[in-house]
């Protein structure tokens, strides 16, 4: 049937043997020389109560001094902190492979009368990111995109002991759909190895509990053996108990350390016996990099675009309707116009009307006038054609009105008029 032809077409699509060589094994060295090239970038956000040695850990973590400014602090002055959210960018090479680094430091919470949003000027840096790259994509031209968001906050939890306070849960909880988040355990020289165990699982019991999704190095298939425990040994020891160090000491064997010193002994950083943090340097940046990256952009960031543009769509609709609107209010301005003429045309008919009526009434008084002198003349007329016939009936007579004739007719016209 249907179905297993399909299988058999990707049977065959998948098992096509090459009968010669084509060369795109080269492919994967391609894309290694295009991306020493451009170079890497990666950025990432610290968060957590005020003092617990976020800079620190920045700083040793790419073993650079991002924040000169914490370390030129003479002890007898106030220990500068991080007041506002501030972003560093370094560019850090190693082997010829360059990485932009950039670090976004929040101000250190737990510090304010109120933190019940303390949350929210984190949240906001992480979404006007996605926002500005959002922005980018819909641009005409994509080809310079930048990409500024957040690939990784490293969460730090105080080295309580007990378990994760209300206030990291609420951020946690804010921020977990929106970022990689990685919770790591501050200052963990201040515990002792049994402490750090429990309190490491209660922190994942309180991360279940509360349905919040940390970042978890996924394992694929066909991995590597020597991979496979990689990412095994890193994943098993979430949350990270970190200690972060500048300075380096001496230890009692005689090597020099990147640690802290105390009146037992040194705490050594990059030892992996003493802390976790080799093991969360390991996976921020030799083996999961790329993966925070790809899960930020393919998954996080996914899904704040759709549900950005989904929200927008409403405002988007209903612009499209104001788009569209033109046409009807085009159709409904036009009627409204046409009214307007009909309305005009209609006045003035009955203006033309009343302007032929009084000219008509003009003319016909005219008319009259003109009868009535056209009787006058005529009448005038009329009485010297009776004039002038009498005078030529007298002249044809020859003679003229002798006065008894003239008062005789006068007689006779006085008796007719009598009569
Ligand atoms: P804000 O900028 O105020 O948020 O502080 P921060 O979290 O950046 O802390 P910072 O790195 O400035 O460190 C605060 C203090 O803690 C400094 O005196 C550091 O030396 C010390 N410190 C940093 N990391 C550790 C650590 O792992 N263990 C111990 N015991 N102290 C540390």
């Amino acid at each position: 049937g249907a179905p297993a032809a399909d299988a058999s077409t990707v049977a065959g699509l998948a098992r096509k043997k090459l009968m010669g060589y084509v060369g795109f094994a080269n492919l994967p060295n391609q894309v290694h020389r295009k991306s020493v090239r451009k170079g890497f970038s990666f950025t990432a956000m610290v968060v957590g109560e005020s003092g617990l040695g976020k800079s620190t850990l920045i700083n040793t973590l790419f073993n650079t001094t991002l924040y000169p400014r914490k370390q030129v602090a003479p002890p007898h002055q106030e220990r500068p902190k991080t007041v506002a959210i501030e972003s560093i960018s370094a560019d850090i090479d190693e082997n010829g492979v360059r990485l932009r680094l950039n670090v976004v430091d929040t101000p250190g919470f737990g510090d304010f009368v109120n933190n019940d949003e303390s949350w929210k000027p984190v949240v906001d840096n992480i979404e006007s990111r996605f926002d500005a790259y959002l922005e980018q994509e819909n641009r005409v031209n994509r080809t310079k995109m930048q990409d500024n968001r957040v690939h990784a906050c490293i969460y730090f939890v105080q080295p309580t002991g007990h378990s994760l306070r209300p206030i990291d849960i609420e951020f946690m909880r804010r921020l977990h759909q929106k970022v990689n988040l990685i919770p790591v355990i501050a200052k963990s020289d201040t515990l002792t190895d049994e402490e750090i165990v429990a309190f490491k699982q209660r922190i994942l019991n309180d991360i279940a509990y509360h349905n919040i999704e940390i970042f978890h190095a996924p394992i694929y298939e066909n991995e590597d053996e020597e991979t496979m425990l990689e990412i095994q040994e890193i994943s098993a020891k979430v949350p990270f108990a970190v200690v972060g160090s500048n300075t380096e000491i001496d230890t009692p064997d005689g090597r020099r350390v990147r640690g802290r010193a105390y009146p037992w002994g040194v705490i050594e950083v990059d030892n992996e016996e003493h802390c976790d943090f080799v093991k969360l340097r390991q996976m921020l940046i030799h083996t999961h990099m790329e993966e925070l990256k790809e899960h930020t952009n393919n998954v996080l960031y996914e899904k704040y675009r759709s549900e950005k543009l989904t929200a927008m769509g409403v405002t988007q609709d209903h612009s499209v309707f104001k788009e569209v609107n033109p046409a009807a209010k085009m159709a409904e301005e036009r009627s409204l116009h046409e009214a307007r003429l009909r309305k005009m045309e209609n006045e003035m008919k009955l203006v033309f009307q009343q302007k032929v009526a009084e000219k008509e009434a003009k003319l016909k008084q005219s008319e009259e006038e003109l009868y009535a002198r056209h009787r006058e003349m005529r009448d005038a007329l009329e009485k010297q054609r009776l004039e002038l016939e009498d005078k030529r009936r007298r002249l044809e007579s020859g003679r003229p009105l002798t006065p008894e004739k003239v008062s005789q007719a006068t007689k006779k016209k006085g008796f007719s008029l009598r009569n």
